[in-house]
């Protein structure tokens, strides 16, 4: 299939380019070297003929740059895509949501879950620009598979990462848990392994199941506009997920087994939707 893979010269999005390059796929990369994505035209041109879009470019957090910025790139950005690949017929459009969208991640005032697992129908509870265009994006796909017949996915994503990434913020994780002085880091704030439920996807695992997505979509086995949770199964922490929930967000009601190390994530709908279960988890005694 033909597919544009926006933000390709990112993290996500070159990994996705590399990998639906090898299975075979036409691939056409575009990035900021190419062209803004808020431009209409750009977005115009580069889907134009195109079967698939997978959108991976965006500000991914909301620490590098203003509220305003990131609202304002991430959803206008989002909004040209979609107008594009609904004018160009495309028959699927994958997105990166993030489960920051439930605004644990980056709330300023410590948030914690309702419920765990946290599923797709986990209420929204943010503050900040980043997670709301997260929200946005979704509501736009919303509108836009109102008037086309493409499909929208949205891939709430944990961390994702190389493996050695993981490793790392898990280790940061490990002394910070057991009261070690940590170096300051901007790229890892104070309690950010915690916030994001110490959740986490393999950046091959999150590959693989974009082109199941994109699979699907052209086998019109997905409709409308929809989105998942889409981690690995258990976490980047040494200690099990009960002791961590009780420690860290004692007010969220625990509704499954977190006896051992599972994450407070659900993916079963991507699973039992797409048929693709992540597979490269986390070597724990590297931690
Ligand atoms: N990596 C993660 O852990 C993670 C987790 C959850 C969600 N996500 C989401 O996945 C997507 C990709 O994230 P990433 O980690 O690869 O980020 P990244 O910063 O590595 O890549 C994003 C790319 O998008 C491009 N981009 C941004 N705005 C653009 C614009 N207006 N026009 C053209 N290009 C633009 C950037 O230049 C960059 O190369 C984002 O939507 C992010 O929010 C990532």
């Amino acid at each position: 299939m033909k597919v544009v893979v926006t933000g390709s010269a990112g993290l996500l999005g070159s990994a996705t380019a590399k990998y639906l390059a090898e299975q075979g796929h036409e691939v056409i990369g575009v990035d900021r070297k190419d062209g803004d994505l808020t431009d209409l035209a750009f977005c115009d041109s580069v889907i134009a003929g195109a079967d698939a879009v997978v959108h991976l470019g965006a500000i991914p957090n909301p620490i590098d740059v203003r509220q305003y910025e990131v609202f304002k790139n991430n959803t206008v950005s989002t909004f040209a895509v979609f107008t594009a690949a609904a004018h160009a017929k495309c028959k699927i459009v994958v997105y990166a949501s993030s489960i920051s969208a439930y605004g644990f991640a980056y709330s300023d005032e410590w948030t914690s879950p309702v419920y765990a697992p946290v599923d797709e129908k986990h209420p929204m509870i943010y503050e900040e620009s980043y997670a709301l265009s997260k929200e946005v994006n979704e509501l736009s796909a919303l509108m836009w598979s109102r008037r086309c017949d493409t499909a929208f996915v949205a891939l709430r994503f944990p961390w994702t990462n190389l493996p050695d990434k993981t490793l790392e913020l898990a280790r940061r994780f490990e002394l910070e848990n057991t009261g070690q002085v940590l170096n300051e880091d901007p790229r890892f704030p104070k309690g950010i392994v915690a916030k994001i439920l110490w959740t986490y996807l393999d950046l091959r695992d999150a590959t693989a199941g974009i082109e199941a997505v994109l699979e699907a979509g052209l086998a019109k086995k997905v409709s409308g506009s929809s989105a998942y949770v889409f981690a690995a199964p258990d976490t980047m922490a040494r200690e099990v997920t009960e002791k961590l929930m009780s420690s860290y967000h004692p007010t969220t009601e625990l509704r499954g087994d977190f006896s051992g190390h599972q994450a407070p994530l659900d993916s079963s709908l991507f699973i039992k939707t797409f048929g693709y279960t992540p597979k490269y988890l986390l070597d724990r005694s590297l931690i």
